[in-house]
């Protein structure tokens, strides 16, 4: 038998504008998707998903996930036509739209591979075969989801879009409270993608000055995030979230728990990852704001966790 974890992440700045080579910020969360491996008579394999979900999310991210299972299991040559997998996925990350949940996934699939058939495989090489998992999500994944939650930690990444080496450097400043709220709504990263590439296809000057703006952003963001500057931190997820409605992935629920956590004492709010519904993440300066903030998105309806970055 083979066990392995998968951390989940929650994307701090860059979500999509990392997809064309822009740095993202991402932070790993305390929760993680668990897998166990037994390897069992017959040939193939089966999944036993036991991940708390969102309502609707296991069954819209169904095929995704098969693909997912298999590109992972076929990139580290598992031969099953002699012997079947069974694959157990648990753990207490909350599967959502926006939390990583597909590359946690991937990621404790690969660790729990790597253990059950004692292969010794480096986090190098687990992140890779996490990223083939991702692959099946949307053809081009910028590859920062199954990085985080194969590091864990803060991390600040950028896609070499000629295909070599990424560059990724982990880092942990202070712990910051932050609440995430989760708009209930399960977006298809592979469709919100494409539509971004149209877009920007469609619109190149007015793409080109956003992706400049951000640009400038990710380099205020990790100055201060390294600083532990919260005050300045918030201000620039406040503005991340403005480009993220310019190429139009924010969505109204998502812009309405944003609106909610700011007018709760949060310093800072965006929609995280894929958009278009997913979640928002909010950052608090104390835990008694923290506590506020996700009552505050409880009562309208929502539900929201707690959790630390950094
Ligand atoms: C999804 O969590 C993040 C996106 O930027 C896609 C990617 O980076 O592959 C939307």
């Amino acid at each position: 038998m083979g066990y392995g974890k998968g951390y989940g992440k929650t994307i701090l700045f860059g979500e999509h504008f990392v997809v064309y080579g822009f740095p993202a910020i991402a932070s790993a969360l305390g929760s993680y998707t668990t897998a166990e491996v037994k390897i069992v008579n017959g040939k193939g394999w089966e999944v036993i998903d036991q991940r708390p979900a969102t309502p609707g999310y296991k069954k819209k991210k169904y095929d995704e996930s098969m693909q997912a299972i298999k590109n992972v299991i076929d990139h580290m040559n598992v031969d099953v036509s002699c012997q079947k997998l069974e694959i157990t996925f648990s753990g207490d990350l909350f599967a959502a739209s926006g939390v990583g949940a597909s590359a946690a996934q991937a990621t404790s699939l690969a660790r729990a591979i790597n253990d059950c058939f004692t292969l010794m495989l480096t986090d190098e090489k687990i992140n890779e075969a996490a990223y083939e998992g991702e692959k099946a999500y949307h053809g081009t994944p910028s590859g920062i989801d199954n990085t985080a939650s194969t590091y864990g930690g803060l991390i600040w990444f950028v896609k070499n879009l000629d295909g070599g080496k990424n560059i990724m450097e982990v880092q942990s400043p202070k712990k910051m409270p932050l609440v995430i709220a989760n708009s209930g709504i399960t977006a298809s990263t592979t469709e919100v993608v494409a539509d971004v590439r149209r877009l920007k296809e469609a619109n190149p000057e007015k793409f080109e000055n956003i992706f400049s703006n951000y640009n400038d952003l990710s380099k205020k963001a990790k100055s201060a995030l390294l600083k532990g500057d919260d005050i300045s931190i918030g201000n620039l997820m406040n503005q991340n979230h403005k480009l993220l409605q310019e190429i139009t992935v924010s969505g109204d629920i998502n812009d309405k728990l944003v609106e909610v956590a700011l007018n709760n004492g949060a310093l800072g709010a965006k929609m995280t990852g894929t958009g278009r519904g997913g979640l928002v993440i909010a950052l608090a300066e104390s835990d008694e704001v923290q506590n506020s903030i996700a009552n505050a998105i409880e009562k309208k309806g929502y539900d929201a966790w707690k959790t630390m970055i950094g």
